[in-house]
C-alpha cells in the first residue's frame, strides 16, 4: 500500500477546511529561498515556493532542483510551483523536472482557447500526480483603471465552466488585485461578492489570488530615504485578504512584490550607511533578514497558516 504522504493536495484540502491559505512566495535566488524556508520553519507553516519562467531561467534548472530538494529535506511542508507558465512546453518541462504544481496562465487567450490549453496541461500533469492551476479573468496592470472595465473581473459562470471543463485543481481569479507595487489608482477594493458567487457554483474549490502584496509603507519610505525613487505604492488591504480567506475559499495567496521590497529596501539602507562595505554577504544578508520577517508576519497575521504543517 502506498505510504500516506502530506502532499500539496492534502494541504489545499486542509486549508479549505481550516480557513487558512497557503502562501505562494516567489523566489529567484538562494537568499530569497532561505528567507521563505526559514519563515515557514519558524512558524510551522506549509507553503508553496513559486518560480516564474524568468526566475527559472535566471537560477538555471540544474541549480534550482538541488536547492529546493535541500530545503525539502530540512522541512518537508514546502512545494515547488511554476508561476504563470504561458505555454504547454514550459509546464511540461516543470512537470518533468519534478515540480509539485504548475500554473498554466491562459488568461490572455479567448475563453475556449484558454480551456483547450489548460486541459492539455491538466491531462499531462495529472498523469504524473502534478497539480494544475488555471486562470480565468485578467489581472490588470497598474496603468489600467480596473473599476471601469467590467470585463476585467472573473465572471462566476465562466469560472464554473472553466473549472468543470479543464479539471484544474486550483483556480486563479481576478477580483481587483494586480501585480506589482502600485495596484490602485484610487481606493483598494476587492470584489468579495464575486468570490461569494463563485463559491456557490464551485463549493470547496481552492481559489487563488495573485497580486496580493500588501506593500508595507514603512518599507517604501526606507527605500526612498536611502536613494530610491518609488513614486506611487499601494497594496491590497490585509483585512480584505483575511476576509477572502476566512469566508470565500481562498486557499493560495501569491506574493512577490513584498519580498522584493523588503530585500531591496534593506540592501539600499545597508549600502547607504556602510559606504566602504563590499562584502555581498553583509548587504544581501540584511535583505534576507527583512524578507524573512515580512513573510513571517504575513503567515501569522494574514494567511493563518502557522502551526498547520
Ligand atoms: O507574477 C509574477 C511574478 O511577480 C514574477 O515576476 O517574471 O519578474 O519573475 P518575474
Ligand atoms: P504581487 O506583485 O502582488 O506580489 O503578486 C505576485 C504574484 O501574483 C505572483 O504570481
Ligand atoms: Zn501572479
Amino acid at each position: 500500500m502506498k505510504k500516506f504522504e502530506k502532499n500539496l493536495k492534502y494541504y489545499l484540502e486542509k486549508a479549505l477546511k481550516n480557513k487558512f491559505a497557503l502562501g505562494a512566495f516567489n523566489f529567484c535566488n538562494l537568499e530569497s529561498f532561505q528567507a521563505i524556508l526559514n519563515a515557514c520553519k519558524s512558524t510551522k507553516s506549509p507553503a508553496i515556493l513559486a518560480v516564474s519562467e524568468s526566475a527559472l531561467k535566471y537560477m538555471e534548472e540544474d541549480f534550482l532542483i538541488p536547492l529546493f530538494n535541500a530545503g525539502k529535506k530540512q522541512y518537508p511542508a514546502i512545494f515547488l510551483h511554476l508561476d504563470h507558465g504561458k505555454s504547454f512546453e514550459i509546464c511540461k518541462k516543470a512537470v518533468d523536472m519534478g515540480f509539485d504544481s504548475v500554473m498554466i496562465d491562459g488568461s490572455f487567450l479567448p475563453f475556449e482557447e484558454n480551456v483547450k490549453l489548460t486541459k492539455k496541461v491538466v491531462d499531462y500533469a495529472h498523469k504524473k500526480d502534478v497539480l494544475v492551476e488555471g486562470e480565468i479573468g485578467q489581472l490588470k496592470g497598474i496603468e489600467d483603471d480596473i473599476s471601469s472595465d467590467k470585463n476585467v473581473y472573473t465572471s462566476p459562470n465562466q469560472a464554473f465552466e472553466f473549472a468543470t471543463k479543464t479539471g484544474v485543481d486550483m483556480l486563479a481569479v481576478a477580483i481587483g488585485t494586480s501585480h506589482g507595487i502600485n495596484k490602485y489608482t484610487k481606493n483598494p477594493i476587492l470584489r468579495l461578492d464575486i468570490l461569494s458567487q463563485i463559491e456557490k457554483l464551485l463549493p470547496n474549490f481552492p481559489i487563488v489570488l495573485h497580486g496580493a502584496s500588501t506593500v508595507n509603507q514603512d518599507l517604501v519610505k526606507t527605500y526612498n530615504k536611502f536613494g530610491g525613487k518609488i513614486k506611487k505604492a499601494l497594496g491590497v488591504d490585509e483585512n480584505l485578504l483575511i476576509e477572502a480567506i476566512k469566508k470565500h475559499n481562498v486557499a493560495k495567496i501569491n506574493t512577490d512584490t513584498d519580498i522584493r521590497l523588503s530585500f531591496s529596501s534593506q540592501i539600499r539602507k545597508y549600502l547607504f550607511e556602510n559606504k566602504e562595505e563590499i562584502d555581498p554577504r553583509k548587504y544581501i544578508g540584511e535583505g534576507r533578514k527583512e524578507a524573512q520577517q515580512i513573510i513571517t508576519e504575513k503567515i501569522v497575521k494574514i494567511l493563518n497558516s502557522n502551526q498547520k504543517k
